[in-house]
Formats: C-alpha cells, structure tokens, sequence
C-alpha cells in the first residue's frame, strides 16, 4: 500500500474528535475501501490546551491554522470548523494551492458554495460536503449520482434535528421548549448559537445547499422564507393532535412556473404521512422526480457519530 493520505484538520470540537476517533476505530475499514491508509497529521484547533479525549500525539496540535492549509505535507484539508469568514479564507487558500477540502460547513456552501466551486473546478481538485447537510443521511451524493438521470420536481423534509428533538419531546413528554432545547443542547445537536436552530436558519443553510445539488441553482440565500418553532406552543401541538397532524419543521423547495420556490417553516403534516413519524434528532428528506417518483431517506441529521461518517465518506 502507498503512502498514507496526509490530513489536516481544521477544527476539532463534536465532529472533528469524532472523526479522528473514526479514522482510529475503523482504520482497516476505511483503508480497505479508500485503498490507502488516511492519517490524520495535523489539527488546528482555537485552544491547543483544551483536552479532546481523542488518540493522537499532542504535536499534531496547533493554534495555526493557516500554516496547516500551506504545509506541504498536507494532502486534504478537512473542514469542521464551522462559521464563516475565516473558513472561507482557508478553504479558499486551500483550494488554491491544489489541496482537495473536505467540509461539513452548511452556512459557508449555502452562502458562498459556487464561488468556491469555481475555484476547485478552477484547480482540478474536489470540494465535498456531504456531512453539511443532515448528519448521517446520504443526500448529496444520491442526488448528484444516484439519481442524476432524472428531473427533480421536490425536495422536501426535516433538515434540523434539534427542532425535531424539541418538538418530539414537547408532543411525547410533555417538555418544556427550554427543558427539550436544554436536552438537545447537552446531547451536542444545537449549533453553538441555538438561535440558529429555533429560528429555522440552520433548516434554511441545509435546504440552500439541497437546491443547489437539486437543481443546479445558484441559491439566493436571502430569498428563503424562513419562520422557526419559537411560537408554537404545548396548545398547537396538542390542537393538531386533536385534528389528526403533528407539527413538523420542513424545509421545501421546488420547481414553479416562476422559479425555485423555497421555504423553511412549521407544517401540519398529517399522520398518515411517513414524514410524522419522523422523531427526535432523526430527520428526513422525500426527493419527487420524473421518472423515478418519490424517494425518502431517513436517519441522524445531527450529532457527532453520524456527521464524522459523512466527512469520511467524502475522504474516502
Ligand atoms: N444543529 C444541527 C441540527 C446540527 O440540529 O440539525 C446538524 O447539522
């Protein structure tokens, strides 16, 4: 076997020790299907002190990230850092030296994607981004290859496990929305500011990056409708039980006579549709195409496991 892959990792909170644990655990695994052993050689982290309860030699650790991005010796550079500008900078600067990226970062290709997919085009080199959206659930690559011979009409779906913890726990136990938002917090599903989650932001990134591997679109981020699960209260929840309906958060777009329509806020999903019974930080997608009809896929859209196997999907 050849020399192993050289990683540089930037970022290493939930996913990133996730999937340095992954690379260890599973090491002949993915060796055996990539074909080549994957090391993880270097980790840029804000604090190179903090404790990551991951097995790797302290040396691999910097406060630096850029000069991961420049080393030589990287060959990938995976992205698990999150936000935006500084992201951007070293995906960019990475892409420019010839260096594929991997990366996880759903509000950075929502807001910036085709920029960045000009310049690995540009380079000759791949920008993946399986894991941005819906954790462990398969979705970029079964839309750009699996079903790339057909016309999408509709993609539709819980894209946020958060909300739908929250909102499983307030129809199944009862939970206050802070006691559940609380939970799902301590669980690692909310992003850093849970405002993005409530407020159907994160839902908005992950259904901007949905179209775009849909329908080829430049996505207009800032065209999005978007309403979160701030309002809805035990009352509504129970109302739509009475009527037969859960309250779900989908994300939906699709094709109209005038363009994309995209839209982010809380449906009445009647419960005879599989998407009802959609629980806790399980989330799903149902893709509509000609020809091919109607496809779900279903599984963890967040936490650290399931996100770690996306990013090494696209390593591999
Ligand atoms: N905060 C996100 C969610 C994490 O709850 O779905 C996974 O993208």
């Amino acid at each position: 076997m050849q020399d192993p892959v050289r990683i540089g990792l930037l970022g290493c909170g939930n996913v990133g020790s996730a999937l340095v644990g992954l690379i260890g655990d599973n090491a002949d695994v993915v060796a055996a299907r990539a074909g080549v052993n994957i090391k993880v050689a270097r980790i840029a982290v804000r604090d190179v002190a903090r404790p990551r309860g991951v097995k790797v030699d302290q040396s691999v650790f910097t406060d630096d990230a850029a000069s991961v991005v420049a080393d030589s010796d990287i060959d990938v550079i995976v992205e698990v850092m999150g936000g935006v500008e500084v992201a951007r900078k070293l995906i960019t600067d990475a892409l420019l030296a010839g260096k594929p990226v991997v990366t996880a970062n759903k509000e950075l290709i929502a807001r910036h994607g085709p920029e960045l997919f000009a310049l690995a085009a540009k380079a000759g080199v791949d920008l993946l981004f399986e894991a941005s959206v819906a954790g462990g659930i398969p979705l970029i690559r079964p839309l750009r290859e699996s079903l790339a011979g057909v016309r999408i009409r509709r993609v539709m779906g819980i894209v946020n496990g958060t909300t739908n913890y929250i909102l499983t726990r307030m129809t199944e136990s009862g939970s206050s929305f802070s006691d559940a938002l609380a939970e799902a917090q301590g669980l690692g599903y909310a992003e850093a500011d849970p405002s993005f989650d409530v407020d159907g932001i994160d839902a908005a990134h992950k259904l901007a990056v949905l179209t775009g591997a849909a329908f080829g679109a430049r996505v207009n981020f800032k065209g999005i409708y978007v309403e979160g699960i701030r309002r809805i209260t035990a009352m509504d929840i129970q109302l739509a039980a009475d009527l037969g309906y859960r309250i779900k958060l989908l994300g939906l777009a699709r094709e109209t006579a005038y363009g994309i329509e995209q839209r982010v806020h809380p449906c009445m999903v009647p419960l005879d549709a599989p998407i009802a019974h959609i629980e806790g930080v399980f989330n799903a997608v149902v893709i509509e195409g000609d020809f091919v009809g109607t496809t779900m896929f279903q599984g963890r859209g967040a936490g650290q496991g399931p996100t770690a196997s996306a990013v090494v999907a696209d390593l591999v």
